[in-house]
């Protein structure tokens, strides 16, 4: 009650600045080690966004910063701009009030450092009110030292007697002004063809990234961008660079709007296109948070601040020591399969020293047996006629060649054909009175619905019951909405379902992770669908993509590796011809693209022959002897796979700089010529690394062995022998 007084008289007083009261201009900072976001409070309350990128100490000038525009002249750089009054940009939050009002103008209420537990991490809560409807918003700001990183997000909470519709109402905005140009990153793609990175040039006017389709929500674009500021060139090395990422499973958008003054406001959040989300009285909404970061030393820098980031902070058993490396049975098998089938594959596996194996879709459903896509999705109990001894047996024999045992489940999802589509019609997604489209023969559940979110828990719960030996579950999604409405939802509050969805999957997530903290957890949607920070929090790894075809990886996990580490990575080695492209590449080549991310194998190793088994040995053996840099390292792009010179490099640093991995590759033939020169940065120049070859019976090329400085590396380089297509190489470097 108190509180709510306080708050009741602080939004009176921030009215009174509204009408003109005066108050001197505040400054507020948010700073890590390296970047500032800078907000000023002005004088009618109102509260600009001035700054954001390197670190200012002392910004207090800010606070008698004029844009010298004229002052009936529109709105200026509102930290977070609502519809209404004289704002004329693209509004952060929209809403009708309870009353029918469109307007809403948003005035500084308070601020205050939120006490942290971690001495790296400082939250700040700037508050703010529409001092005529009492609407709240609070705008969280969260700074991550180390790693200059900014998080952002808005809690919107409504003190009306009615309800308040909210059709935009977006995480944050930032405002950037006085850079000629803005190059803007971002990934798109489609299904086995994600992350493939575009780079446009930002014109006046409005361009969004975004998505309506709630579930494999990441294959046609990625919530994620970067901003190379001043520039019309990506650079990986040099100039100063922004990048975002929305942790946000659900519909996004994130707006890039540029007016007339040259001011770029971009708007991150939840996508409000037909998702107006209905706010009953006395309730909060807090949305998605988005993840800011900035760096001078272009975007080589800003992508090891958000892996820097993700893996201390953002993703689930980040800092949980080594993945294990697996082979999955789906491009092995598919759904034809039996115990003996699985028992070979697990000897295999054991026998080419890989620690996990994954049992894919097929191994459940009775009466509507899941022999192929068209059956059994809902039905999860163990199919007797294959696996006669259940999952525990597999399971133990798994555990007992050595091997921890994963397995897939797809729990969100509904074949029609199953017993429970007929237990449940009023589960499934789909409009009343309207056909319920399918994809892959399959509806969507309803998860805004509680008794569903108990289900899809239930799923995990039952299948973990299974078998006391399982280690790893595979999380399938792989349908996204259409003609969606809720049997569950009222009428008036239908358009809820959207964010209510994402919600009720990290309530099910959040069940799941309070009894099974140290369960593996991979977010796959037929491959890279759900790869965002939202997931992350709560999955420990992704499934990149269902193209395993080291070609197209080339690229794909390129795309991927400017927003997410590659810790997350899913990577396999899969049959050639592969299954997708039809693609013929050499195994060397396939295992040294898989050993840049998590590596696994995705194939039925009885069709190898005894030299390409000796080879998979000898590659895992290698691969464990370095997947601590590929986890824990930093990233340098060497190159990239979109150069016309057909080569490039990745290369992990241990932070200490003792160690790192190259992995090189040639992915066009363009004669014998030209041979590559690899400048490696990142490592340190006085240091004396001795180059190792990986993956080679014999030293093929005149350094292996030699020892080299940083510096040397850095200015002058080495050029591997890569000249003909799926040429590829691993070298180790040691300090000396
Ligand atoms: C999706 C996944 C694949 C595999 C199949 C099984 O397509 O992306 O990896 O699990 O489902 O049906």
């Amino acid at each position: 009650m108190k509180k709510l007084l306080l708050t009741l008289l602080a939004a009176m007083c921030a009215a009174a600045g509204a009408t003109g009261a005066d108050r001197a201009p505040e400054i507020i900072s948010v700073n890590t080690d390296r970047v500032s976001l800078i907000l000023c409070v002005e004088r009618d309350g109102r509260v600009h966004m001035r700054h954001f990128g390197g670190r200012i100490d002392d910004a207090a000038p800010l606070a008698a910063y004029s844009t010298h525009r004229r002052p009936d002249h529109g709105a200026g750089e509102e930290i977070y701009p609502a519809m209404g009054g004289r704002n004329f940009r693209l509004p952060a939050l929209r809403a009708t009030h309870a009353d029918g009002d469109l307007n809403t103008e948003l005035r500084y209420v308070s601020h205050e450092t939120l006490p942290s537990a971690d001495a790296d991490v400082e939250r700040t809560v700037v508050r703010l009110a529409d001092p005529v409807r009492p609407l709240e918003v609070e705008l969280l700001f969260t700074a991550y030292r180390r790693e200059n990183v900014i998080a952002t997000r808005s809690r919107i909470t409504n003190r009306q007697q009615g309800p308040v519709t909210l059709h935009a109402f977006y995480s944050s905005a930032l405002s950037l002004h006085g850079y000629g140009s803005y190059l803007l990153t971002q990934l798109r793609g489609g299904w086995a063809d994600e992350a493939q990175i575009e780079h446009l040039p930002l014109g006046h006017g409005t361009h969004s990234i975004s998505t309506r389709k709630l579930v494999k929500a990441t294959h046609s674009e990625n919530p994620a961008f970067m901003l190379s500021l001043d520039t019309d060139r990506f650079d990986e090395e040099h100039g100063e660079v922004i990048a975002g990422a929305l942790a946000w499973s659900g519909n996004y958008r994130i707006d890039f709007s540029v007016d007339e003054y040259d001011v770029l406001t971009i708007l991150a959040g939840a996508n409000p296109d037909a998702s107006e989300y209905v706010l009953d009285a006395g309730r909060t909404l807090t949305t998605p948070e988005m993840i800011y970061t900035f760096s001078d030393c272009g975007a080589g820098g800003a992508s090891r601040n958000l892996h820097d980031w993700a893996r201390r902070y953002g993703i689930r058993g980040g800092d949980r020591g080594h993945v294990p490396t697996l082979l999955n049975s789906w491009e092995g098998a598919y759904f034809d399969f039996d115990e003996a089938t699985l028992r070979g594959m697990i000897d295999d596996a054991a026998a080419m020293g890989l620690e996990m194996f994954v049992l894919d879709d097929g191994w459940f459903g009775n009466k509507y047996p899941r022999n192929h896509d068209r059956a059994g999705l809902g039905d999860w109990e163990v199919n007797r006629a294959k696996l006669p001894g259940g999952i525990d047996r597999i399971a133990s024999y798994a555990h007992r060649q050595g091997l921890k045992f994963g397995i897939w489940i797809e729990p969100e999802m509904v074949n029609p054909q199953s017993e429970l589509a007929e237990r449940h019609p009023e589960w499934v997604v789909r409009a009343e009175g309207r056909e319920a489209p399918l994809i892959r023969h399959q509806w969507l559940l309803d998860l805004s619905n509680p008794e569903v979110q108990d289900f899809v828990f239930g799923v995990f719960d039952h299948t973990l019951a299974l078998s006391k030996k399982i280690d790893y579950i595979k999380w399938d999604a792989n349908r996204h909405a259409e003609s969606v409405g809720s049997a569950y939802l009222p009428a008036d509050r239908q358009s809820n379902f959207w964010v209510d969805y994402a919600e009720g999957l990290y309530r099910v997530m959040e069940r799941i992770r309070a009894k099974y903290p140290d369960v593996l957890i991979q977010a796959c949607s037929s491959g890279g669908g759900r790869v965002d920070y939202g997931a992350l929090k709560y999955f420990d790894e992704v499934w990149t993509s269902d193209d395993t075809e080291a070609l197209s990886r080339s690229r794909i996990q390129y795309g991927t590796s400017l927003f997410y580490p590659a810790a997350v990575m899913g990577a396999h080695v899969s049959a050639s011809p592969n299954h997708q492209s039809g693609n013929v590449i050499p195994l060397k080549f396939r295992f040294d693209m898989a050993s840049a991310g998590r590596l696994g194998m995705e194939l039925q190793p009885r069709q190898m022959s005894d030299s390409e088994r000796a080879f998979a040995r000898r590659a895992i053996a290698s691969y464990k002897e370095f997947r601590d840099l590929v986890e824990e390292g930093d990233l340098y792009r060497i190159g990239s796979p979109y150069d016309p010179s057909g080569t490039f490099g990745t290369l992990y640093v241990s932070k200490d700089k003792r160690r790192a991995v190259f992995l090189a590759y040639c992915i066009r033939y363009r004669g014998h010529t030209p041979v590559p020169q690899f400048r490696l940065r990142g490592l340190d120049d006085e240091t004396r690394y001795t180059v190792r070859e990986l993956n080679v019976d014999r030293p093929r090329c005149w350094f292996d062995g030699e020892t080299l400085t940083g510096a040397y590396l850095r200015h002058e380089g080495i050029n591997p022998p890569l000249q003909r297509l799926y040429d590829s190489a691993v070298y180790i470097l040691e300090a000396e």
